[in-house]
């Protein structure tokens, strides 16, 4: 059985959605838990501590070892006091799971830069405040997992969130590095692209009828997402530096491949018309590689190229 006997974990955004089932099943495998939730609104507005609160006694009335964080992980003060509390209430830090988020929906050209500015300081700013103290302690300790929530939406695309897709796939990128950084001291840094019925999907929607009539709506369970993110922060996680998207049911591997493409003849500079004239090889997804860095497509290139040193 994976299990957490002696572990801490930080959720961020547990008090509410998939964060409490995260938080749920860790404490239910023996991880003590910070629960971390400023209890807003969808938007972001608002404070409420009942909200982490509530999931604590759910833990603590199971058996279960959690304390609440009310901190915003959207400054450095906030993920600094985030990680601060697992230190002083459970004397270390072994997984955390960067989950708290918010959501709107706004078309492009009306977008302001208020409102990309806050969805970014959230999900972007906010795993980046949180993870590096984290990471600093896990560095020290040669060993710690994270579990960075991204979204489909910012790996395809997503109508009327352009603020929140570019958030999301900032994730993907801050995960890359800490994956690779992260490596040698027993650091693993994974990212899952959930899809669970949570008052994301129901305001957004708005309407109840469509909900209930839904059987895709119905299917995405949180907690088939849950075994994913348990997997990966636990200390029989074998991947690092990996994608993974879990919707209802289906786990699969999301990832970004690099195709062969098309190799100008050195004899001369390719023009835009060799483009055009070459666009089925250049856009050609198949052959492909999955780099495992930027090092691996310069190596590639230059075994191509003949070229050495
Ligand atoms: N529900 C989905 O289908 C879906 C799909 C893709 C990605 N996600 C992502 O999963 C995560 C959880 O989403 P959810 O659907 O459970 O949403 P939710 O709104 O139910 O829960 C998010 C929680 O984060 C908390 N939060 C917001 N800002 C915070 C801050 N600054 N500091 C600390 N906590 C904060 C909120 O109070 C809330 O309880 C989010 O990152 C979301 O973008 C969800």
């Amino acid at each position: 059985m994976i299990d957490f006997a002696d572990q801490v974990a930080v959720v961020t955004g547990a008090g509410r959605g998939l964060g409490r089932v995260y938080a749920l099943e860790l404490a239910r495998r023996g991880a003590s838990i910070v629960v971390n939730d400023i209890g807003a609104t969808m938007h972001g507005g608002g404070l409420d501590t009942a909200v982490a609160d509530q999931v604590v006694d759910e833990i603590t009335a199971s058996g279960g070892t959690a304390v609440a964080s009310y901190d915003s992980v959207d400054s450095p003060a906030g993920g600094e006091a985030i990680v601060r509390t697992a230190l002083d209430e459970f004397g270390r830090l072994d997984a955390v799971i960067s989950n708290a988020g918010i959501f709107n929906s706004i078309a492009f050209d009306e977008l302001t830069p208020v409102e990309w500015r806050r969805m970014l300081s959230v999900h972007l700013d906010g795993a980046f405040y949180l993870s590096q103290p984290a990471y600093r302690v896990m560095k020290k300790q040669g060993y710690g997992r994270f579990v960075f929530i991204a979204s489909s939406a910012g790996m395809f695309g997503q109508h009327l969130e352009a603020h929140y897709a570019a958030a999301k796939a900032g994730i993907v990128g801050l995960t890359n590095v800490i994956a690779l950084e992260g490596e040698p001291h027993g650091i693993r840094a994974n990212t899952v692209l959930p899809f669970g019925i949570s008052r994301m999907v129901t305001e957004t929607l708005g309407d109840p009828k469509a909900l209930e009539d839904n059987g895709f709506f119905a299917a995405i369970r949180p907690e088939l997402v849950a075994p994913l993110v348990v997997y990966l922060a636990s200390r029989a996680c074998d991947v690092n530096h990996q994608n993974f998207s879990a919707c209802a049911g289906r786990f699969a591997r999301v990832f970004i491949g690099l195709s062969e493409g098309w190799l100008a003849p050195r004899d001369g500079d390719p023009t835009a018309e060799d483009i055009a004239g070459h666009l089925e090889a250049v856009a050609a997804t198949d052959p492909f590689t999955v780099p495992g860095s930027i090092y691996d497509e310069v190596f590639a290139v230059t075994r191509r190229l003949g070229v050495t040193g």
